[in-house]
């Protein structure tokens, strides 16, 4: 395993729509070994989650994975879970306010609405369907992740500037007001 690059914002390849992956590729030996990079680079970095478009390959491939993570000591835990090819479908129209941090972002860190509930379909990484209805805290990180593919990063959905936060600051100054918050979200949905 590689540990590769991460992109940062102003890079170009950030803004792309990545390009679907198809079942022959998925299967051959670079395109396996690509994942395990992906998830080796994720888990370096302390990222809750990391799509191939920001270790520069514009394929539609994303790793999350929530354990006790020091970036994000609050969020609920996610099993390693690896999206290809993944779709977002919103079901109903309740949205919750996210605190957003992104490994292509350094040290800044803003406030995005998110749905509430989705649905995600898509295949794993050896292209067995994934259907799975997602809530809450663990929603926002699934539609982070998948914004990258088609070039959208967090700075985009952010409608108030004056949330924008160095991540020192947002430890000092909004970190326990959206702690408690989460905790309200995660009784509300579970998860
Ligand atoms: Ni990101």
């Amino acid at each position: 395993m590689t540990l590769r690059k991460i992109a940062l914002v102003g890079h170009p390849v950030l803004r792309q729509r990545a390009r679907e992956v198809g079942r022959e590729e998925l299967e051959t030996p670079a395109m396996q070994g690509f994942i395990d990079d992906l998830i080796e680079t994720m888990r370096d970095a302390n990222g809750a989650g990391l799509a191939a478009i920001q270790i520069y390959a514009p394929v539609r491939i994303v790793a999350i994975e929530v354990g006790d993570n020091p970036r994000y000591p609050y969020k609920p835990k996610i099993p390693l879970t690896v999206l290809v090819n993944p779709v977002i479908e919103v079901l109903g129209d309740e949205t919750f306010e996210n605190y957003e941090g992104c490994l292509s972002v350094p040290n800044l860190r803003g406030k995005v609405t998110r749905h509430a509930r989705i649905r995600v379909t898509g295949w794993d990484r050896h292209g067995a369907a994934i259907d799975r209805t997602v809530a809450g805290i663990s929603a926002g990180t699934y539609q982070h992740e998948c914004d990258h593919l088609d070039g959208t990063l967090f700075l985009d959905r952010v409608k108030d500037p004056s949330t924008l936060a160095t991540w020192e600051n947002f430890e000092r100054h909004h970190q326990a007001a959206f702690v408690a918050y989460v905790k309200e979200i995660v009784a509300r949905y579970g998860q």
